[in-house]
């Protein structure tokens, strides 16, 4: 029976799987922002860390325990690391996913340089305001859509360094070993084995 108790601000239920299983080695129970009826909080930081942050403090001070945020998103070198932490917005305000796709590639025409990368921010917050921060980040480049049945978000258009596949093409399995959220997970879990 886990002992330690951890809160994940986050609804995402494929995230919430994900650490939940990362976490139970360590006899860590994990609680999530719908366990705790925890408010939404407005994600309004400038950075990928600001905004984990606030998810994280949030959470932390409503529950009493120590909480995680986490913030992502897909940086274009050409287009100034757009569209950055505003990812799913400007996917939302393009109308979804294939036009975002499209009007990337319309922009990228033009340019030699199609490199990228994803990154994704963890804090992990104390009820007492302290916070640490772990971070992971996985580079590429942007391509024509590759659709597989894998994936979400950009994954058909983003193909990492050394595969000849997009993220939305390569396994769950395979991803979730290269990619920034698994990198800024196992910096975390390294440190958490320290932390009860
Ligand atoms: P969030 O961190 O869940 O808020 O994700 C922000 C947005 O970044 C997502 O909605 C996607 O648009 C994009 N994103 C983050 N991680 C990935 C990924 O692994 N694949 C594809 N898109 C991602």
């Amino acid at each position: 029976m886990p002992t330690k108790q951890i809160v994940f601000a986050s609804r995402n239920a494929g995230k919430i799987k994900e650490i939940k299983s990362l976490l139970s080695a360590y006899e860590i129970e994990v609680l999530s922002a719908d366990d705790l009826d925890l408010p939404e909080v407005q994600e309004n930081g400038t950075t990928f860390e600001e905004n984990a942050k606030i998810k994280a403090l949030s959470a932390a001070q409503e529950s009493g325990l120590p909480a995680l945020g986490d913030d992502s998103g897909l940086c274009i070198h050409a287009l100034n690391n757009e569209p950055g932490i505003y990812s799913s917005r400007y996917a939302e305000k393009m109308g979804g996913y294939p036009n975002a796709f499209s009007d990337i590639l319309k922009r990228l025409e033009e340019t030699a340089d199609k490199s990228a990368h994803f990154s994704c921010f963890l804090v992990l917050a104390f009820p007492n305001g302290e916070t640490k921060t772990f971070e992971g980040r996985v580079d590429g480049k942007i391509v024509k859509p590759q659709k597989g049945d894998n994936g979400f978000g950009f994954d058909p258009i983003f193909m990492p360094d050394g595969y000849t596949q997009t993220f939305a093409l390569l396994s769950e399995e395979k991803k979730n070993t290269i990619s920034h959220r698994a990198n800024a997970m196992n910096a975390f879990i390294e440190d958490i084995k320290n932390l009860f």
